[in-house]
């Protein structure tokens, strides 16, 4: 069954510039119990669109589009309803916990204020709720840890309580941004094994720039380009049969394939290029990719591609 529809969602922020479009026209959906990885390259509104999903941006962001969670319209609840449903129906672990975590707050209050902002728990029932919340994510000696504050934490740590917030009011549907980013390789596996463990039974919308992480944990990837997707498909089938030319050139950046970084760079958010926005970078591009902006299309069941070379 269907939990999120993302549909032709826009989200832009007025600078003085022009009109950042750091959304531009996503459609997306996830189903019950599904685990989506969203990747791309840095700036290309991956953290934008998993803001718009909990509401979480300035007021001054214009967002257009429709975002159905059960059927019900997200953008068009008010603060106090969407206030009940952030926590407790849709969530999500924030991008970088040194700045996201409160310095001057003990994480065991920090993850108790979140519980009680949902549940009708007393001050101690909710700081009790707080250490098994840092239990189930596997922080040793919870009950101390509880006391201190984030700056006492390893980075590793700092993400479990990150994830233990996130978790803490038990959400149907999580968006997780960058939780293994700048950890060392140990300590990533373990996040990745938490974050699998505590999402087998929710839907999951995970944000990175790490197709591994991606991979060893979600049934679908898809990946954004300049605010839009452009491809979107089983995991299996991403890594193993890509056919964007861009995620072609993602995966032959990695390190295991040789590390060959696609040339170019981001384009601009306010003035996009006409046509295909990947063509300036494309090594495949004719000269309808400089005029004509694909659609995503079916390719081969449950296989979206954005491109006119591979409809
Ligand atoms: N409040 C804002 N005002 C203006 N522009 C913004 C604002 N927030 C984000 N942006 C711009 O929107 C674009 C998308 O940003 P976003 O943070 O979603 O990127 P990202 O894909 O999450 O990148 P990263 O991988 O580095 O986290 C960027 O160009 C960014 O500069
Ligand atoms: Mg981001």
């Amino acid at each position: 069954m269907l939990l999120l529809d993302i549909i032709h969602l826009k989200t832009q922020f007025p600078t003085q510039d022009g009109m950042v479009k750091a959304v531009d026209t996503v459609d997306l959906q996830i189903a019950e119990g599904e685990r989506i990885g969203l990747i791309g390259e840095t700036g290309c509104g991956k953290t934008v669109l998993g803001m718009s999903i909990v509401r979480l941006l300035q007021p001054s962001t214009t967002i257009e589009g429709r975002i159905l969670y059960r059927g019900r319209d997200i953008l068009q609840l008010n603060d106090e309803e969407m206030r009940r449903l952030r926590g407790k129906e849709i969530s999500m672990i924030l991008q970088n916990p040194t700045t996201s975590l409160n310095p001057v707050l003990k994480i065991g209050d920090q993850i108790a204020e979140a519980i009680q902002l949902h549940q009708k728990l007393g001050k101690r029932e909710a700081k009790s709720k707080a250490v098994e919340m840092l239990e189930s994510v596997n922080i040793p000696d919870a009950q101390r840890r509880a006391d201190q504050y984030p700056h006492e934490l390893s980075g590793g740590m700092k993400e479990r309580v990150m994830i233990a917030m996130g978790l803490a009011c038990d959400p149907s549907f999580v968006v997780a941004d960058e939780p293994t980013k700048g950890l060392d390789a140990k300590t990533k596996m373990q996040i990745i094994d938490l974050l699998r463990e505590a999402t087998a039974h929710k839907s999951l919308l995970m944000i990175t720039h790490d197709l591994g992480v991606a991979q060893a944990i979600c049934d679908r990837i898809a990946v954004m380009y300049a605010g839009e997707l452009l491809e979107d498909a089983s995991s299996r089938l991403i890594l193993e049969e890509p056919i964007h030319p861009y995620m072609q050139g993602f995966i032959n950046s990695l390190p295991s394939r040789g590390l060959m970084p696609i040339p170019g760079t981001s384009p601009s958010l306010i003035a996009p290029p006409p046509g295909c926005r990947f063509h300036p970078r494309c090594s495949r591009a004719t000269k309808i990719c400089e005029r004509r902006h694909p659609e995503m299309v079916e390719v081969e069941k449950g296989h979206y591609v954005r491109c006119l070379l591979c409809a």
